[in-house]
């Protein structure tokens, strides 16, 4: 087997010629040796009309890496195609992967961690998902492989946020709707959120405008996280949070009025009236659907507006699937004093 030598300083370049010529054998590990490196080669008589000074070694072979895209690529061999309908939404947060694996897949829990170590290399922790629960919406979660922790760095939409899952409501399919809501706001923005959580919304919007955002959240935990979370972004933020630790409905009617208010509102909580009061200009409000029932929630809206002698203009977003023919949605409502 032939390798060319080329002096140390030189090789970088000796291999683009070699790539370029196309005789550049990648398949195999160029080795140093002395004041030396010697690079494996495919065509020994061009390296020779190139100039090159070629030396008989056995270079090794690199070890065959192949590139999983996803679990569904990787398992489709070993899992039935309905079997992996039900594998199909899983989470990644930081180094943690989140599944849900049904009774019947039990069996071939190995199987799928093995999968997922395949698509994810880096992952350190993989936990069963289990319901949210209560009102700070924690899930619930068992460890299935790797370390004994739900506490991860995550990144998205340029920021970092410290989340532990065993404490506090985290959802990173909201990804996209954070920066979509980024995109509305104009600097100068003074912006209300309540039900703030670790400060997903609040940091993508401070990272990309100046405004003055004021967070509420009744969760001490997520309360500290978030705190966290700010400092950890702190140099890279357009915008200024400032976070009040308490219960939104006691909190809020001591707040004065705000351009934005957004509000990502716990499953099964009323709180449109306490936010709709709030907003002067843009009301983004976040509920639980059934698509049987969404001109009805519309014109529920139009109703409080006008109550609040406000008329609004409401258009409704499907953000995501919740449960068959029910949708979590977001309430885009724009403002006009009547
Ligand atoms: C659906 S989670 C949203 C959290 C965060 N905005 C996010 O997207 O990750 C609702 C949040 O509201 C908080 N919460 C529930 N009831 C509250 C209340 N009465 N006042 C303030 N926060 C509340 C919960 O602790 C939780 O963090």
């Amino acid at each position: 087997m032939s390798a060319v030598a080329v002096k140390k300083r030189e090789a970088e370049k000796a291999k683009r010629m070699l790539k370029h010529e196309g005789i550049y054998d990648g398949k195999r590990r160029p080795r140093v040796e002395g004041d030396f490196v010697l690079l494996p080669v495919l065509d020994v008589k061009r390296a020779l009309e190139l100039g090159f000074e070629i030396r008989d070694v056995e270079l090794p072979m690199r070890p065959e890496r192949q590139i999983y895209k996803n679990l569904e690529s990787v398992l489709k061999e070993k899992l039935t195609e309905e079997e992996l309908t039900f594998l199909r939404r899983y989470d990644v947060v930081g180094d943690i992967a989140i599944i849900q694996i049904p009774p019947e897949l039990e069996s071939k829990k190995d199987l799928i961690v093995e999968g997922l170590l395949k698509v994810h290399p880096f992952l350190k922790v993989i936990a069963r998902r289990g319901f949210h629960r209560g009102t700070f919406r924690v899930r619930e979660y068992e460890v299935i492989w790797g370390d004994e922790r739900l506490t991860t760095i995550h990144r998205e939409n340029g920021i970092k946020l410290k989340i532990d899952l065993s404490r506090v409501f985290f959802n990173p399919r909201m990804k996209g709707e954070r920066y979509r809501l980024a995109n509305l706001v104009r600097n100068g923005e003074k912006i209300l959120i309540p039900f703030a959580g670790i400060l997903p919304y609040a940091l993508v919007i401070a990272r990309y405008k100046n405004v003055d955002i004021t967070a509420v959240e009744l969760n001490k935990d997520a309360v500290k996280l978030g705190l966290e979370n700010i400092e950890m972004n702190r140099k890279h933020l357009k915008g200024r949070i400032e976070l009040i630790v308490g219960d939104a409905f006691e909190v809020l009617p001591e707040l004065g009025t705000y351009d934005r208010v957004i509000s990502p509102t716990p499953r099964g909580v009323d709180a449109l009236k306490l936010v709709l009061s709030k907003a002067d200009k843009f009301l983004h409000y976040y509920d639980f659907i059934h698509e049987s029932r969404i001109e009805e929630f519309k014109n529920y809206i139009i109703n409080e507006c006008n109550n609040y002698g406000k008329t609004c203009d409401v258009r409704i977003k499907r953000v995501s699937d919740f449960k068959p023919h029910v949708y979590k949605i977001c309430a885009d409502i724009s403002i006009r004093k009547s």
